[in-house]
């Protein structure tokens, strides 16, 4: 897919922008602190997803004014769609998106229609932060491709804020009872999102394997492996179904007590790692710096390697700072993988890029886009 068309006014330092991309490469310069990445990121939030790099919704709105308005006309192999965005300092009416000229309630509609993978210098926490980066970066990632995942996501995540206020209610004399209807409901979501964890770490290992020997020139490896706090490996073999609801239970109900006593829950999904392997060793106390940035390279392009074997449609690239910062060889490794998409490039020197990133530049100063 591609995006056709992009504006947007009041969106942090941006102003009045209105630009048609390039179908394939568009690069935005412009010096430090001009609204490169902002540009990259009010596109990026049209696929309903949060900022890719943690702003809090409320500091969308530019500083010097009330509202922000965003829209975006995407192109993919079935149709163009468009999704406009606004919010509002009232509190009455803080949001509003709009697909298509039609109201929606949330943001499922805009995941369904916009797929897009940034890769920011941030990434590196995917390989040496916490567990619940490598996390939530796999729940994303298997949700762009099977979007109802997203909902055993949330529902999961709701069922367990509820299980650990019940566990300090009960903690201070409340009926215990009702937490086993909770845990019957956290079963059902937990293994589920637990089986579609398995399925895409076993996939993304395999592609990350041959992504990374080709990365470090054929000399190292990559692997990675999921440890469910619930499920041994064999457990997977079996589909998910009545017998994996069961033992996750199992294992809910055999922590209870101490859950209880502690009032918070210690088993479950939420307790799942994901082990990542650089030659054999884990990456996140082992690596160096260089193999966690190209460890952290290569979990992103497997991503997009997954997501073109089962669609139709490309996902958008935005490269927020990265290209520039990669050696000639392994921006040429990059470009190879995505240079079939839509990509979208900020640097502050379009002269450290390699010569085939050929497209549209685009200048941006002090929030404005000037073509360059
Ligand atoms: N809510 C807001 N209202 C107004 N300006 C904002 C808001 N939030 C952030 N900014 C400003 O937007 C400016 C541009 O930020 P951005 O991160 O897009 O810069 P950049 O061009 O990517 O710079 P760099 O090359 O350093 O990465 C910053 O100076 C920042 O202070
Ligand atoms: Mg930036």
């Amino acid at each position: 897919m591609i995006i056709t068309h992009a504006e947007t006014d009041g969106f942090k330092n941006l102003k009045e922008i209105s630009f048609d991309p390039d179908p394939k490469y568009n690069i935005i310069t412009g010096r430090n602190a001009q609204g490169k990445t902002n540009l990259l990121e009010v596109m990026w939030i049209m696929s309903g997803c949060k900022s890719f790099r943690g702003s809090k919704e409320k500091d969308y709105i530019s500083l010097e004014k009330n509202r922000m308005s965003a829209g975006i006309k995407i192109l993919d192999s079935v149709r163009e769609q468009t999704i406009k965005l606004e919010m509002t300092r009232d509190r009455n009416a803080p949001k509003t998106i709009l697909l298509n000229g039609v109201r929606q309630k949330g943001t499922k509609a805009l995941f369904n229609t916009f797929k897009c993978i940034a890769f920011i210098p941030d990434d590196t926490e995917i390989i040496k932060g916490s567990p619940e980066r490598r996390r939530s970066f796999v729940d994303m990632a298997a949700s762009q491709l099977e979007p109802r995942f997203i909902s055993h996501i949330n529902r999961s995540n709701s069922v367990m804020n509820q299980r650990n206020s019940l566990l300090k209610q009960i903690m201070n004399g409340a009926d215990r009872s009702i937490l086993e209807i909770w845990d019957r409901q956290a079963s059902h979501e937990g293994a589920v999102i637990s089986y579609m964890r398995n399925s895409y770490v076993e996939k993304t290992s395999e592609i990350c394997g041959k992504l990374y020997r080709m990365i470090s020139g054929g000399s190292e490896t990559m692997q990675l492996e999921y440890k469910s706090n619930v499920f041994g490996k064999e457990d997977f073999l079996t589909p998910c179904g009545d017998a994996a609801y069961e033992q996750y239970y199992r294992k809910l109900r055999e922590s209870a007590e101490y859950d209880i006593r502690t009032g918070s829950t210690h088993s479950g999904v939420n307790r799942d790692e994901i082990i990542i392997k650089i030659n054999g060793l884990s990456a996140k106390d082992y690596a160096s710096q260089g193999q966690i940035k190209s460890a952290a390279l290569v979990m992103k392009l497997a991503q997009a390697e997954i997501f073109m074997q089962r669609s139709d449609d490309a996902p958008v690239i935005f490269l927020d700072d990265v290209m520039g910062e990669l050696d000639e060889n392994r921006q040429r490794f990059v470009f190879d993988i995505i240079k079939n998409m839509q990509v979208f490039v900020t640097t502050p020197n379009a002269g450290s890029l390699l010569p085939e990133i050929k497209g549209r530049i685009m200048h941006i100063s002090d929030g404005r886009i000037t073509d360059a």
